[in-house]
């Protein structure tokens, strides 16, 4: 540029045009790209043995991709991407990703729903749950400090595309140390889905909240 010698304390990130896929799925023109396999979602799911059961089959089988343009990490800046999940379920509990609390924990995401039938399931760092309904056209604001995973509670592909803050980063500590989400989601036997109590969870501390809330940027 001409004149760029005058600014030299602005970073100068190029300008993109990215495109979704039809059908969804895809993006046109990402930077990144990562597939979760059914072997690398030990310990996720309340049913050990059911996953111990179908891991001989299912081992190299995607449970879910995510798709991404990230220009930079830079605070200010943002990662715009896709997931696409398989329909599944371990026992009787749907398919569903690692899920995460931001590493800045404040940092808040955009989801938007654009195939098939999925859910987003949160939890603040006291507990309290939440459930928002993402299908196309759905979308669904994760507020700072709230960790998320995304559920297809579906019979066929589930697709949402997300746009967060490019220096949040991911904690999937959190879920690990708390032995899962207080919440699991299973289907109802029916066509629909239902909240169960995750036994093994151990709630988050005084200690550890105050913790999350001084890592705030
Ligand atoms: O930023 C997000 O929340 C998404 O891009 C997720 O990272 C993606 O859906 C995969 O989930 P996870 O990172 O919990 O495995
Ligand atoms: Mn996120």
């Amino acid at each position: 540029m001409e004149n760029s010698a005058q600014y030299p304390s602005i970073p100068v990130i190029e300008p993109a045009g990215l495109r979704f896929s039809e059908p969804p799925g895809e993006l046109v023109h990402a930077n990144g790209h990562y597939e979760k396999r059914f072997s690398e979602l030990d310990g996720l799911y309340a049913d050990a043995e059911a996953y111990l059961a179908m891991l001989p089959t299912l081992a190299d089988t995607t449970v879910y991709s995510v798709t991404d343009y990230k220009p930079s990490s830079d605070a200010g800046d943002l990662i715009v991407g896709v997931t696409r999940m398989n329909p599944g379920r371990v026992g009787d509990e749907y398919f569903m990703t690692r899920g995460h609390i931001h590493a800045i924990p404040n940092r808040p995401e955009m989801y938007f729903g654009q195939t098939g039938n999925g859910l987003m399931l949160m939890e603040a760092p006291d507990g309290e749950i939440r459930t928002i309904p993402l299908n196309a056209g759905a979308i669904c604001y994760v507020p700072p400090y709230w960790i998320h995973r995304t559920v297809n509670i579906g019979e066929a592909e589930f697709v949402m595309a997300f746009c967060y803050p490019a220096d949040s980063g991911q904690d999937y500590k959190i879920i690990e140390t708390s032995r899962g989400m207080r919440k699991r989601v299973f289907s109802d036997g029916a066509n629909g889905w239902r909240l169960v109590d995750n036994s093994d969870y151990r709630p988050r501390s005084f200690e550890d909240i105050r913790r999350l809330a001084a890592s705030a940027r």
